[in-house]
């Protein structure tokens, strides 16, 4: 079983007196350890389908499922729980708390679930060693670099052990070197750590990293295909032009 199933999943939204429909029928899974890139232009969808994948909003119609659990049947408090456990969801604009650090940024998820400071503290130090953070663990997400912060971000977004990873557009803020470690490393946790993960980007060279593409077009899957990892998105780009030309 997939441990993401999205089915048949619509969205519309009220713009002043007229309803924009910005999901029309999207159906798709992924597999463990599977690394999705979602790629589209600006409007067509991107952002409303990863949030209704975290469980941040409800579809009008369809499922979504993780791990074999539809989200859609759960109450507000259940389902804070559950994006809090398996849900590890990384942004653009890195959403860390200015005051703590990077170790006690990543931590915060283990510690409004009350563990305990030795497991948190195990966790975290794995953690930091694997996303090449450990002489940072004390520095304030003002002293650090913008891919420094998208790293304690991840791992904010792995430290409960989630089923599922989601990013939107995580490189939209990062300059080219470190675009390419947090794309790299997205990349490893999906074909080292066997993570499911999904990306949002507009940029054919970071979802080049991804193993799969699937394209949206006005709230629709238009395409979905296997990328070669020689390629560096040049294909990628081919084919993306092609359907918005
Ligand atoms: N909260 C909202 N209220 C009204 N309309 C919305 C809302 N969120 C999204 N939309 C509309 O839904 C459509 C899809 O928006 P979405 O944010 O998913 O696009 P996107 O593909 O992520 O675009 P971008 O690349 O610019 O981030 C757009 O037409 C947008 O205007
Ligand atoms: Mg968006």
């Amino acid at each position: 079983m997939a441990p993401l199933i999205v089915e048949n999943v619509t969205k519309r939204f009220r713009q002043g007196d007229r309803d924009v429909i910005a999901l029309d029928g999207i159906s798709l899974q992924v597999q463990q350890g599977q690394f999705l890139a979602i790629m589209g232009a600006s409007g067509s969808g991107k952002s409303t389908l990863l949030h209704l994948m975290a469980g941040l909003s409800s579809p009008d119609g369809g499922s979504i499922r993780i791990n074999d659990i539809d989200i859609g049947q759960m109450s507000d408090g259940q389902l804070t729980l559950f994006r809090r456990r398996q849900i590890g969801l990384v942004f653009q604009s890195f959403n860390l708390i200015p005051t703590l650090t990077a170790e006690e940024n990543m931590a915060l998820p283990l510690m409004l679930e009350r563990h305990n400071a030795s497991r948190i503290k195990s966790r975290t130090g794995e953690l930091l060693e694997i996303l090449g953070l450990t002489a940072r663990r004390n520095h304030r997400p003002d002293a650090l670099s913008g891919g420094e912060q998208q790293r304690v971000a991840i791992g904010r977004a792995l430290v409960t052990d989630a089923a599922v990873i989601l990013a939107d557009e995580p490189t939209g803020n990062l300059d080219s070197v470190n675009s390419r470690s947090v794309c790299e490393l997205l990349r490893d946790l999906s074909a080292v750590h066997n993570k499911t993960v999904v990306m949002v980007t507009h940029e054919p060279a970071v979802a080049a990293f991804a193993h799969e593409a699937a394209i949206l077009k006005d709230g629709r899957l238009m395409q979905r295909f296997a990328l070669d990892p020689q390629d560096a998105g040049q294909s990628l780009a081919m084919r993306y032009q092609q359907l918005h030309s």
